[in-house]
């Protein structure tokens, strides 16, 4: 087994039961159910019905993964499960399946990073991450810009938001729009046929001053107050608002800040790999951005497929098997689940 651990993994942070299971960097299978549905009409996630939902998802997500995989849950090396950071109650959810199924069988059990998955679940497309390498994570809960030392060890934070996280901005944008939850989707779609440089809408913590102190942090907050500030002024006046224009423009103001943070962290730290991962990689304009600016800039560039970059049990299990092979321990059965889990913490 050393080699290529066979590890499943468990993913219930936020609003999709994740399980995946990995052989070595093989992805055996990738079972999801999600909840968004039900938080649609609420116009974000709300923790106790998606705890819930957890609850009534995990046996079937497990069953089915596992006969997807076509593996035992006996063959199984490991087990990986998401201990944080996220929703206490949904984590737990995720937490209690692992521990079951660990104990039960007698298999070594892993309490793993939330956003060190998102890093790991590269490996399953384009193999090991050349380190050291800058990852920046970018979803409905998180915006961070990390240094990865060691996937297993060293994962070092960079950045972070201030306040919204990018998906945030994009979902909270989206209902001021009109367009239904989770909004970077509809976002991505809708600006396809508008105008970027439409409306100029702020980059926050760009300023001079704001760079001094903020280089590597990011603030959303006063871009979706901007285009709410422009939306009415509009409205007011009577005229029409030009969605596919705003939407075009939002998202750019979003991912020119985004990809040109992480540019600077890669000349800065002189590091000339970039991965991106998280919801908000789906992005259609940010993935072509980030292209161009890492082509210009000699960043070799590495963002997992869509399906891979939003929440799933996979990059769970990823992690898990790099946590197998460098020899760490396992967590013990008491792990419990930590909703401010740091970064720095790999597994518990
Ligand atoms: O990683 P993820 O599935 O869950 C969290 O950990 O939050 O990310 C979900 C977020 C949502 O805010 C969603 O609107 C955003 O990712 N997202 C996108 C796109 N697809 C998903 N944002 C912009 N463009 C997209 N194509
Ligand atoms: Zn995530």
């Amino acid at each position: 087994m050393a080699d290529h651990p066979l590890v499943l993994g468990i993913e219930t942070s936020c609003d999709e039961t994740g399980v995946g299971i990995v052989r070595g960097s093989t992805l055996l299978a990738d079972a999801l159910a999600s909840s968004v549905d039900e938080h649609a009409r609420f116009g974000g996630v709300v923790p106790e019905v998606a705890s819930r939902a957890h609850l009534e998802a995990m046996v079937p997500t497990i069953e089915r993964a596992a006969a997807t995989a076509g593996v035992r849950l006996a063959d199984l090396d490991a087990v990986a499960v998401t201990a944080g950071p996220g929703l206490a109650g949904a984590l737990l959810v995720g937490v209690a399946a692992a521990k079951a199924i660990a104990y039960g069988l007698g298999k070594p059990l892993y309490g793993v990073n939330h956003l060190a998955a998102h890093v790991a679940v590269d490996r399953l497309e384009h193999g090991d991450l050349p380190v050291p390498s800058i990852a920046m994570l970018v979803s409905g809960g998180h915006s961070s810009l990390l240094l990865v030392e060691d996937l297993a060890t060293g994962v070092q934070p960079l950045g972070a938001t201030l306040d919204d996280a990018a998906g945030e901005a994009f979902d909270k944008v989206a209902r001021l729009l009109g367009l239904p939850f989770p909004g970077g989707p509809e976002i991505d779609r809708t600006a396809r046929t508008g105008d970027p440089a439409y409306v100029t809408f702020p980059r926050g913590l760009t300023g001079h001053r704001d760079l001094a102190e903020h280089r590597f942090d990011f603030s959303f907050a006063g871009l979706k107050t901007a285009v709410a500030r422009w939306v009415e002024a509009r409205e007011r006046d009577g005229e029409p608002v030009p969605l596919a224009d705003v939407a075009a423009s939002f998202q750019e103001a979003v991912v020119d800040v985004l990809t040109r943070k992480a540019l600077a962290a890669c000349q800065e730290l002189a590091v000339d790999t970039l991965l991106i991962g998280g919801g908000v990689a789906a992005n259609s304009r940010l993935r072509a951005l980030a292209a161009e600016r890492c082509s210009r800039a000699g960043v070799h560039l590495r963002i997992p497929r869509p399906g891979l970059c939003t929440d799933n049990g996979a990059m769970v299990a990823a992690l898990g098997v790099a946590l197998v092979q460098a020899g760490v321990a396992p967590t013990a059965l008491d792990l419990g689940a930590d909703s401010g889990l740091p970064v720095t913490t790999v597994a518990v």
